[in-house]
């Protein structure tokens, strides 16, 4: 199936189909041009062989995989090589991974001789219906995630799901707090068929075909928001539900400890109404994500963490709250009384 995206920063369609990562010569605008496929050490080979197959002559870029690799030493040597090379602005990026390598290729596309083409292949689920579309591109820089960077929308996305099930049990889970995310703040049909589906697979086993439904109806939602709000003014805030709180965990908790989806898990449970959360919790743990407080930081380490978060940086918080399945609001709060609703929240258990 294919969505399209229409902004004024750029239009583009998304491909989500089994197979399509074999199909990219076709589907993408790969040919009579320079290609660099920018990917990870994490990103199963075949897949990288898949697009490069799709292109003539394609300049590889394979960085180790790590967020801390988001950084403006890996884009300097991508820089570097595009030079090297001789792209010229007819060229283009593909980046093929998840949101490390997306975000990092874009960036490089959206500052290479002023912003040449580049095209998303997400190979996580988190990618695939978060990081992938809507055009934030950046690199962390001064411990600050996401500091740098453009909104530099890609040319296609091409979502192939079968690529999905290589992936561990706890990547996907990593995704589907994204997933739950958007069906909380925006689609109550959604969340019920979340409620009333597996989702999660056992380990080594394949992601259920419904995911690509699934995923369509999340981007269906990030669509909606990036279209009314591309530079994120006011709407788009709702896609950062559960992660100011979210964010400052996973800086208090170090590194790598806690998976990004599991932070926004933690984060999004303070943010609902007690009839909400009610029906969150049993979801999370069925997705195979946190839901108890043994990660939680101190309150201090909680406050630095908050104000450093580029979303505090004034006196308030842009707080999203969701009181009812498929709805929220916004409400300006300061970090103490986001950092005091979550050591009143009645977490569940682990
Ligand atoms: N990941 C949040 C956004 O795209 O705005």
């Amino acid at each position: 199936m294919t969505l399209q995206v229409n902004t004024h920063l750029g239009s583009y369609p998304i491909t989500i189909e089994r197979g399509a990562i074999r199909r990219a010569g076709e589907l993408l605008n790969l040919t009579g041009r320079r290609v660099c496929i920018v990917t990870d050490t994490g990103v199963p080979e075949p897949y990288v062989q898949a697009i490069a197959a799709g292109c003539e002559n394609p300049l590889i870029f394979c960085f180790a995989q790590g967020e801390q690799n988001k950084s403006f030493d890996t884009l300097r040597s991508l820089l570097a090589q595009l030079l090297h090379h001789g792209f010229d602005r007819t060229d283009a990026i593909v980046a093929v991974g998840g949101g490390v390598v997306t975000d990092l290729a874009g960036f490089a596309a959206a500052t290479y001789m002023r912003g040449i083409d580049f095209y998303n292949v997400p190979t996580t689920l988190l990618c695939a219906v978060d990081a992938s579309v809507g055009g934030k591109t950046a690199i962390d820089f001064d411990g600050y995630k996401n500091m740098i960077g453009a909104f530099w929308q890609p040319r296609a996305v091409l979502i192939d799901p079968e690529t999905l099930d290589t992936l561990p049990r706890r990547r996907i889970a990593d995704g589907l707090a994204e997933v739950v995310k958007m069906a909380l703040t925006n689609d109550a049909a959604l969340f019920e068929t979340i409620e009333q589906t597996v989702l999660l697979p056992g380990e080594g086993e394949p992601l259920p075909e419904a995911i690509d439904d699934i995923i369509a109806r999340a981007l269906a939602i990030k669509i909606f928001v990036v279209e009314n709000d591309v530079r994120e003014k006011g709407l788009r805030r709702v896609l950062n539900f559960g992660h100011t709180l979210g964010h400052a965990i996973e800086s208090c908790v170090g590194l790598g400890e806690l998976y990004h989806g599991e932070c926004v898990a933690l984060g999004m449970v303070p943010m609902c109404s007690d009839a909400v959360r009610a029906r969150l919790l049993p979801v999370l743990v069925r997705c195979g994500l946190p839901t108890a407080t043994k990660h939680l930081p101190s309150k201090h380490e909680l406050l630095r963490a908050l104000k450093h978060d580029k979303k505090a940086a004034g006196a308030h918080i842009h707080a999203v709250i969701v009181d009812s399945v498929g709805s929220f609001r916004m409400e300006n709060i300061t970090a103490e009384a986001l950092a005091d609703a979550l050591y009143a929240c009645p977490f569940g258990k682990e």
